[in-house]
């Protein structure tokens, strides 16, 4: 899985031939511009089973604004950044996830003319990451940032290499859409984090962003859930509730083998490159020919 590198021993050494052989997994980051037609997706594409589906549909929600709250936070402390390579990495990171959010606006838009209170979901990401703002830190933005990165590199990392995850999703548009995603999300790993420590950004505030993460992000998750299976009138469906709590996290379920990986995150030498998704990540990127999809370079 996309832990390969974890279970050896983190020496600095080691650290540092990762990264200067592999400075991040994609060597070069790639804006692309998919186009995605949502119109055929089944009511519960994942699995036909209400509780993942709706799991899915709420994860994607908060993605659209905590996407543009990850560009915001990166790009107001740019102007400090001196590495050349690093700026142009800023280009490429800011370019993918606008795209990420254009994409999963767009599915939101689609759920919403099926009635799905999704645009209500949407908000919780921005009422929680704008609880923040008037502490008017751009460092401690930044640290949640590279926190959330991390979440989202080490789901990323676990969707490419668990197949069994790619063919639960029963719509191919839903599993181009989340792959592309977890591609790009595993390509860009390393820039929200390397721009923290670049503006000078410490273990301590580090640490307590990813504790703050660990704790409200699964809240916001099983609120939104919560909030979508009791409009489906799916709240006391034991059945699916069941099915879907052992494909998230039973002993070959989704989430278990990421939870070290996120742990990992409070190392004080911890570098996103310290994980990836190995062969997989090639492997996915041929298969949803990605590289005939460039619409710019950022490196
Ligand atoms: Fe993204
Ligand atoms: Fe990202």
């Amino acid at each position: 899985m996309a832990t390969a590198n974890a279970s050896r021993p983190a020496t600095p050494r080691r650290v540092a031939a990762v990264r200067s052989a592999r400075r991040h997994e994609g060597a070069r980051i790639t804006v692309r511009r998919p186009e995605f037609d949502f119109s055929d997706t089944p009511k519960y594409w994942f699995l036909d089973n209400a509780f993942l589906t709706r799991y899915m549909d709420g994860m994607a929600a908060l993605f659209p604004d905590g996407e543009m709250f990850f560009v915001n936070s990166v790009r107001a402390v740019r102007d400090e950044v001196t590495d050349e390579a690093l700026q142009k990495e800023i280009s490429a990171f800011i370019g993918q996830e606008a795209m990420h959010a254009k994409a999963h606006r767009e599915f939101d838009a689609y759920l919403a003319q099926t009635g799905l209170p999704i645009h209500d979901c949407e908000q919780v990401a921005v009422r929680l990451l704008g609880l923040v703002k008037p502490l008017k830190s751009k460092k401690l933005e930044l640290a949640i940032t590279a926190a959330l990165e991390h979440f989202t590199a080490t789901w990323a990392q676990r969707l490419l290499t668990h197949q069994p995850s790619r063919d639960r999703m029963l719509a191919p548009e839903m599993r181009r859409l989340f792959t592309w995603h977890a591609i790009e999300e595993s390509e860009h790993k390393t820039v929200a984090f390397d721009v923290y420590k670049a503006v000078g950004g410490g273990y301590p505030m580090r640490a307590g962003a990813m504790v703050g993460a660990m704790v409200i992000l699964p809240a916001a998750l099983a609120y939104i859930e919560l909030k979508l299976l009791r409009h489906d009138r799916q709240l006391f469906n034991v059945k699916g509730w069941a099915k879907g709590l052992w494909y998230l996290f039973g002993p070959t379920g989704f989430f278990p083998p990421t939870i070290p990986v996120l742990f990992d995150y409070f190392r004080p030498d911890f570098h996103p490159d310290d994980h990836d998704a190995g062969e997989a990540f090639e492997a996915r990127k041929r298969e949803l020919k990605l590289d005939e999809m460039a619409v710019a370079q950022g490196a």
